[in-house]
């Protein structure tokens, strides 16, 4: 880390999960729950837009209930510790964005913005009279959140600015994503590919922790804070 000019991170739901948010494939995962061909997908918003929407107010009042965690403030201690840095986010949660972090770059989108079907406007979810369900835009577009679902393209220029990221940095840590899903998961490889040392943390191991130069076990609010202090 002292020798690094470059730092990527890159967040997956493990970092929330200690706030009290549930990630999506653990023990008591939302994906062990609900179907997310059902909830998190384009068809299943046509089919069933009420369903959806409530599912996100849902987890927005989850969301909103909660704090950013140790671990969340260790990445934002870090920011200006670096020539450069970046901080590739899978979550939607915005906690990263409530601990202080400013240089994110949000794979999936942030649930406490919405974008209309019709006109793409992006709004503040503050914004939004819950009137209808699925909420409407100025404009009479139906509102969605804005959030990438199962089978939709990643916003491109957030995406190639995560790869460029990952291609230029001397250091990517990866912290509490299960690296099962693309192209989330291939940051750290590509990061390796290009002669960065890459760590994972993360108290269970994942698919990549064989090929990254350290895979820590233990919790990311545990192992963060002591990292940036010895920093
Ligand atoms: N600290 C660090 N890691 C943790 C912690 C913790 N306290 N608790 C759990 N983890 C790890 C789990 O071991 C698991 O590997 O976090 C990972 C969470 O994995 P997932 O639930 O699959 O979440 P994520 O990797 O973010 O999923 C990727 O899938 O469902 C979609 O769009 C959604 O962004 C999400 C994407």
């Amino acid at each position: 880390m002292r020798s690094s000019r470059f730092l990527t991170v890159l967040t997956g739901a493990g970092i929330s999960a200690e706030s009290g948010v549930p990630t999506f494939r653990g023990k008591d995962g939302l994906w062990r729950k609900f179907n997310p061909q059902e909830l998190a997908t384009m068809d299943a918003f046509m089919r069933n837009p009420r369903l959806v929407w409530e599912w996100y107010e849902y987890r927005r009042k989850l969301i909103q209930d909660v704090q950013p965690n140790p671990a969340h403030y260790a990445i934002k201690d870090l920011e200006d510790g670096f020539e450069e840095f970046l901080l590739v986010t899978q979550n939607i949660d915005g906690l990263h964005q409530r601990a202080g972090s400013r240089k994110i770059a949000e794979l999936h989108g942030n649930i406490w913005r919405n974008r209309c079907l019709r006109c793409g406007r992006i709004s503040d979810h503050k914004e939004v009279y819950l009137r209808e369900i699925p909420p409407k835009c100025a404009c009479g577009g139906t509102l969605r959140p804005d959030v990438v679902w199962f089978g939709e393209a990643l916003p491109q220029e957030i995406l190639s600015q995560a790869l460029q990221a990952a291609q230029s940095c001397n250091l990517l840590l990866s912290v509490g994503a299960s690296a099962l899903v693309q192209p989330a998961a291939s940051l750290p490889l590509l990061a390796l590919r290009n002669g960065a040392f890459v760590v994972e943390i993360n108290p269970e191991p994942t698919p990549i922790s064989e090929r990254v130069n350290e895979s820590i076990r233990g919790k990311a609010g545990d192992v963060l804070p002591r990292l940036v202090k010895r920093q």
